[in-house]
């Protein structure tokens, strides 16, 4: 039985490293409060005018190719994740395939949609490409831009001092070594509370779930659809969040989907190596860690110098993970991941 292997790992960051102090003096906020309450010490910005969502995701792309000496022609499909992306449309995976200069063969290139979850969400789907043999090369891209959407006065401090920027990716090859590889992926979603950790506008919503009042669109048959005065001059243009809200149901489908993953697998939480949860926020991981009872060796966390990444936090850990020493060939490593939508999801992977 062909199984899916992760072959190649590359992660990019940018350049800027921006700490709690720098944004102390955008907004009313302090180191004390962003580390009590996330761990996190610095964050990446991506260089405005001169890097974006899909050239940093084509840069994690070339070293996840170099690492296992496959070129970019021989790539069959592209799958790319991002909350952020280049443009409304087209999507980020034509931007990369371009970036990467690879057009000979008219491969495909799919865009997920699923934020924190995306990087698992697209390992799931590669991996089905993978095992029934349609693809030999899939190259999985996550990658983020968050830093030019926020809102950096106090009003936004809620959300803008957690996220940063950064790009993660994995190339994927079919393995006949049945030991090794993906093992089992479990995706899940629930679209009740969609809006509690969301950016609504710009969309082309045009107040149908929140109210037209609300976003100040016009009552006009056509046209106006997507942006408003209201939406610019009361700050609507921004991400929002529950926080509490997201916390509670984080704390609570972590520990579940990694259990379902190990149960599905037949294994228990003393055979894994390492953990490598979304790095969502450092307090959720350690209260996960707490439930689920794994020591710190078997716990993955990098938040404290990357902030939250979404989509692309998994890999860009398991990149640094994998640098670190932190697991080696053989080693079992479950990947976990909790956000938006909300949307959560599980991998176990024997490397
Ligand atoms: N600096 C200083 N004060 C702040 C900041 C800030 N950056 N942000 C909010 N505050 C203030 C609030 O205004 C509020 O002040 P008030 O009491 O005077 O009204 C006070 O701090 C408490 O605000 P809460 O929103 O209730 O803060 P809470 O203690 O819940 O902490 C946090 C917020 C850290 C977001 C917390 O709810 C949390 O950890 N939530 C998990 C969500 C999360 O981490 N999301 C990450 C992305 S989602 C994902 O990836 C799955």
């Amino acid at each position: 039985m062909l199984r899916t292997k992760i072959a190649g790992m590359g992660y990019y960051v940018p350049e800027k490293v921006v700490t709690n102090f720098d944004l102390m003096k955008m907004m009313d906020t302090s180191d004390e409060w962003i580390q009590e309450r996330s761990g996190i010490i610095e964050r990446r910005y991506a260089k405005k005018h001169e890097e974006t969502t899909s050239t940093m995701g084509a840069a994690a792309a070339r070293m996840a190719m170099d690492s296992c000496g496959v070129n970019p022609e021989e790539i069959d499909f592209i799958i790319f994740a991002t909350l952020s992306p280049d443009y409304f449309f087209p999507g980020c995976g034509v931007l990369a395939q371009r970036a990467l200069g690879i057009s000979k063969k008219e491969i495909p290139a799919l865009d997920i949609r699923n934020q924190c979850s995306g990087f698992i969400y697209g390992l799931e789907v590669a991996d089905q490409f993978i095992k029934t043999g349609k693809y030999k090369n899939i190259l999985l891209i996550a990658s983020e831009l968050q830093s030019h959407g926020l809102d950096f006065t106090t009003r936004g401090r809620n959300v803008s001092v957690l996220f940063g920027d950064g790009a993660g990716a994995v190339l994927l090859q079919p393995t006949e070594d049945d030991g090794k590889g993906i093992l089992t992926t479990h995706l899940h979603s629930d679209g009740t509370e969609a809006e509690v950790l969301s950016l609504i506008n710009p969309g082309s919503h045009s107040g149908y779930h929140l109210g037209k009042e609300q976003f100040g669109y016009p009552d006009i048959e056509y046209g106006g659809a997507f942006i408003t005065d209201k939406m610019f001059n009361e700050h609507m243009l921004f991400p929002q969040m529950d926080g509490q809200a997201v916390f509670k149901k984080a704390v609570t489908k972590f520990p579940e989907v990694i259990h379902e993953a190990l149960k599905a697998a037949g294994y228990s939480t003393q055979d894994v190596k390492l953990v490598i949860p979304h790095q969502a926020n450092l307090r959720i991981s350690q209260f996960v860690q707490r439930l689920l009872r794994l020591t710190d060796d078997q716990m993955y966390n990098n938040i404290q110098k990357y902030g939250n990444t979404t989509a692309a936090s998994i890999p860009i850990a398991m990149c640094e993970a994998k640098q670190e020493g932190r697991f080696a060939e053989g080693d079992l490593v479950c990947l976990a991941a909790f956000g938006s939508g909300f949307t959560w999801a599980s991998a176990l992977i024997r490397f």
